[in-house]
């Protein structure tokens, strides 16, 4: 496995494989991976004959300057485990590599931004849309991986990809599941023992959605049920959970199992703090 630190390093490197016809696949990260991400890698690695994996803690996405603080760092075991999974190239630009000064360009994706984790978190997409954008400039790979636990995430990056069109394939891989259920994500080592206890809850509470969903029971009755234990929680403050179309984020008010368009996908979405750690999980139900 090599490291590569310039736009430069990477535009060589994968010359050679260019030239060969090889097909590359890219799995953007943040570090501190987790199984999560290694799924991502195991993808890449079975679709793609050179996988690369970028990892950069990209400052214009966190409109949270503590939590950009405390995004965990490992890089040294981040690097073992790419080994270890077989992964070709790592991108491992400094802050400078990327951003040589402020970015004027600013991404605007409509209602596909504002719903959802827009609302709290003001500019992210953008930040995501501009980091990714020039990530797909450097590697230019012919697969992208990206995890459906981002679900707005990727519906931008479709859009992106549309919008732009960059000759890039994204490939959407299933949220990876701690064993009770909590979905992988670098922020979990920060929670707390009771705040992980508490964490369950936002698994729960999609599940639950989901199975009186497909029961019949109405989305209004289904979405008090779950405000309600979420305010018997003192560790827990809900952001949002919303039932919405996977790939439009258009909000539903309503589902009937009975009467699905079968062209659609749906899913139930949320965020939520456990103490001081701020989550995201959904669960696609049809
Ligand atoms: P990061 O949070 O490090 O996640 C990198 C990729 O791993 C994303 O595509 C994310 O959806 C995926 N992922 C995270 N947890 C997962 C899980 N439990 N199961 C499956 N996939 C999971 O997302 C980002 O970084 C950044 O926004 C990035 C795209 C790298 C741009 O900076």
């Amino acid at each position: 496995m090599k490291i590569l630190h310039t736009k430069e390093e990477v535009k060589s490197a994968l010359l050679a494989h260019r030239k060969e016809n090889n097909s590359i696949g890219l799995v953007p990260t943040m570090g501190a991976l987790h199984d999560g991400h290694i799924s991502l890698v195991k993808h890449a690695r079975s679709h793609a004959d050179i996988t690369i994996t970028s990892i950069f803690v990209n400052p214009i996405q966190f409109n949270n300057p503590s939590d950009l603080e405390h995004y965990p760092r490992t890089l040294e075991k981040d690097l073992e485990l790419l080994e270890n999974k077989g992964v070709d190239y790592v991108f491992l630009p400094e802050i400078e590599e990327m951003y040589q000064e402020e970015t004027l360009l600013k991404f605007d994706f409509g209602y596909l931004e504002n719903t959802l984790e827009g609302e709290f978190r003001p500019s992210h997409f953008n930040g995501v849309g501009i980091v990714v954008s020039k990530l797909f400039h450097i590697v230019q790979p012919d697969y992208a991986y990206f995890g459906q636990k981002d679900l707005q995430q990727v519906a931008i990056i479709k859009r992106l990809v549309k919008d732009l069109s960059f000759d890039v394939k994204v490939e959407v891989v299933p949220t990876i599941r701690e064993k009770d259920g909590l979905a992988m994500s670098s922020r979990n080592v920060r929670l707390g023992e009771e705040e992980r206890k508490a964490a369950l809850l936002l698994f729960n509470s999609l599940n639950l959605a989901k199975d009186e969903l497909l029961k019949g029971i109405s989305w209004l009755e289904v979405k008090e049920k779950v405000l309600s234990k979420f305010d018997q929680e003192p560790l827990a403050k809900l952001e949002y959970f919303e039932l919405v179309e996977t790939d439009s984020l258009k909000k539903l008010n309503s589902f009937n199992p009975r009467e699905l368009d079968d062209t659609k996908k749906y899913s139930v979405c949320m965020a939520s703090f456990i103490g001081e750690v701020r989550l995201i999980d959904n669960l696609p139900i049809y």
